[in-house]
């Protein structure tokens, strides 16, 4: 009983994201058989907390807190003995094989989409509507592979280290808890891929000007801001310094690195996207290849979430006019009965920008029919300002309250071997790009 089977009846590759779920059961199941009855405590514990994920729509993913879980039910019998524990770790190997094959099954798509956030720091609701939710759309369309990373290096342009070091992970479970499955996309973190991506950057530099870059709204922007605020040279976070200088050839490493073609982005990014392209044609038209992909935006279902009281867009630099995924359900509830509203049969951006936020978190038919109704009553002259704030106070409520338990429920060893997990791909990729780069450019 030294060795178990693992029989795997057709290759990763085509192998269907149902059929390896199924996959991972078979094994747990045929471990069952042949280790009764302390496995069955392995087993039993495995499927619990598979079981357990799945109902909270949590990636399916042996992480090392399973790992854990699965050691403490082995130690609690009496019979544990080190054959049995080198049979599980045969068990985890070939659970964690179908687990790739899960992944591998959603890769390989016709449409390579690459999309990365900057762990500044909490999502707001407007976050949410406007660019997580729409990535998690791409995940689950099966003509696409999403790579999706948190943008630590890039983060550090206007944050300090110690923010950014603290909000990373943050981050990643801000994305798990809203939908990012690991398992159907690769998330990883860009620093844990730092070397292969800055060694592409550097080898691009000769190809971009830079008064092409200084050009760039973005680092315009920051200047401007630094000379309005006063802020001079050691002021590191704010100053135009050569991070920011380099930000859009940081983010078109990113992309050549995973060869992306597609990246969802906003207005505020156009800019880099071109630069991105630009970059791209002249390294392919200096070295007669097509080694870097000239990356092409991607059109999302983004909404754009105004303020609580209608000026400028959500943001969680004004937390009391944002509704945070961090706050308090009862605290957000106040924020929205405060929310600016319009007299009677008005209508203006700002009840538009709430309605559609109301819609969109409601989570039953019957809360989107009433909100429905009331949008209905207002426009017709009634005055039901008062029901539209209760209703959405309490859609809003149920919306935080999900996010916030989904997110307890993650574990941080789960997102470390999830991280570690996406990684090993996003650097195998990134490997691939520098070595055709080194090749085409003869060392
Ligand atoms: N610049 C992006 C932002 O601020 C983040 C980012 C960095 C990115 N690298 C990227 C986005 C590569 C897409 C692709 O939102």
């Amino acid at each position: 009983m030294g060795s178990i089977e693992i029989s795997q009846k057709s290759g990763p590759e085509d192998m269907a994201y149902e059929q390896a779920i199924a996959a991972q059961r078979d094994i747990i199941d045929s471990v069952d058989d042949a280790l009764v009855p302390l496995f069955q405590r392995r087993a039993e514990a495995a499927r619990e907390i598979g079981r357990i994920k799945a109902a909270h729509g949590l990636p399916v993913f042996v992480g090392a807190r399973e790992q854990e879980v699965l050691d403490r039910a082995c130690a609690a019998n009496s019979d544990a003995s080190a054959l049995s524990q080198e049979a599980v770790t045969t068990l985890m190997r070939g659970v964690m094989k179908t687990s790739r094959a899960v992944q591998q099954s959603w890769v390989d798509r016709d449409t390579r989409v690459i999309t990365g956030f900057r762990p500044t720091s909490d999502l707001t609701i407007g976050n949410y509507l406007g660019a997580v939710r729409p990535s998690v759309e791409l995940q689950n369309d099966p003509t696409i592979e999403l790579y999706i990373f948190v943008a630590d290096l890039h983060g550090l342009t206007d944050t300090s280290p110690r923010d950014i070091a603290e909000y990373r992970h943050a981050v990643v479970h801000d994305l798990i808890a809203l939908g990012v499955n690991p398992e159907r996309s690769t998330l990883y973190m860009q620093s844990d891929i730092e070397g292969p991506v800055v060694e592409i950057a550097n080898r691009v530099g000769p190809y971009i000007n830079v008064g092409a870059l200084s050009n760039t709204p973005s680092l315009k922007e920051k200047m401007q801001d630094a000379v309005r605020k006063g802020i001079t040279e050691g002021d590191e976070a704010s100053f135009s310094n050569f991070a920011l200088l380099g930000y859009p050839v940081l983010m078109a490493a990113d992309i050549y690195a995973q060869r992306a073609d597609r990246v969802p982005v906003g207005n505020d990014q156009d800019a880099h996207l071109e630069l991105a392209r630009e970059i791209a044609r002249r390294f392919n038209r200096a070295h007669g290849s097509n080694t870097l992909v000239e990356p092409q935006n991607i059109a999302l279902n983004a909404l754009r979430i105004l303020s609580l009281d209608g000026k400028g867009k959500m943001s969680k630099s004004n937390p009391s006019q944002a509704i945070i995924l961090t706050d308090d359900p009862e605290l957000a509830e106040q924020k929205i009965k405060k929310a600016v509203t319009a007299s009677a049969g008005e209508w203006n951006a700002a009840l538009e920008s709430h309605f559609l936020v109301a819609e969109q978190t409601a989570q039953t038919e019957e809360d989107r029919a009433r909100i429905a109704e009331i949008k209905q009553a207002h426009q017709a002259g009634q005055s039901v300002m008062g029901d539209f704030k209760k209703v959405w106070g309490k859609v809003n409520a149920h919306f935080l309250d999900e996010f916030q338990n989904a997110k307890a429920l993650i574990d941080e060893a789960d997102t470390i071997s999830a991280l570690r997990y996406g990684a090993d791909r996003a650097e195998r990729n990134a490997l691939d790009t520098l070595n055709n780069m080194k090749e085409v450019m003869g060392f």
